[in-house]
């Protein structure tokens, strides 16, 4: 399903409405380029999540983890990952059975770890204006 977002507040909103339909276990793959919003939607993730703080890109410690009302939630980044191989480093299959949501900014490295079941948020600009996003969210009924 195609949502449209035109600003990061609603980018945020759609990561919240997401939230609550994910269950214990369950992986959100982001597709798309620098600056789309990956980070802004998991911030709503996290929302959603029941956690209240900060959520702060995970660049440079691959792994952010934030423990809300919710489910917790594993925040990865892996943009400086060569590929699938270096998850064992991380922890990756620790995450994934921790009964949490992994949220995986990059995962187009990382392509053949994810699950079967996995949700993927595709992000990309609309020509028709800078701050608009086509959202594609594939693997959950609509939000
Ligand atoms: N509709 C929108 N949704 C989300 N962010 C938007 C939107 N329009 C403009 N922006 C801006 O785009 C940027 C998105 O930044 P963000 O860190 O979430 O991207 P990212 O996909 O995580 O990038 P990176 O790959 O570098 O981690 C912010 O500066 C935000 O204000
Ligand atoms: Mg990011």
């Amino acid at each position: 399903m195609e949502y449209i977002s035109h600003g990061e507040a609603e980018t945020e909103a759609l990561g919240c409405r997401l939230a609550n339909r994910l269950s214990p276990g369950a992986v959100v793959a982001y597709r798309g380029d620098l600056g789309m919003g990956k980070t802004a939607f998991t911030r709503g993730l996290a929302r959603g999540l029941g956690f209240g703080g900060r959520v702060t890109s995970p660049t440079f410690t691959i792994v952010n983890e934030y423990e809300g009302t919710g489910l917790p939630l594993f925040h990865f980044d892996m943009y400086r990952l060569e590929d699938a191989g270096d998850l064992f480093d991380i922890g990756w299959e620790d995450y994934l059975d921790r009964g949490g949501v992994c949220a995986v900014e990059w995962s187009e490295r990382v392509e053949s770890a994810l699950p079967e079941n996995t949700v993927t948020v595709t992000i990309a600009r609309c020509p028709q204006e800078d701050g608009w996003r086509s959202i594609i969210i594939e693997g959950v009924g609509p939000l």
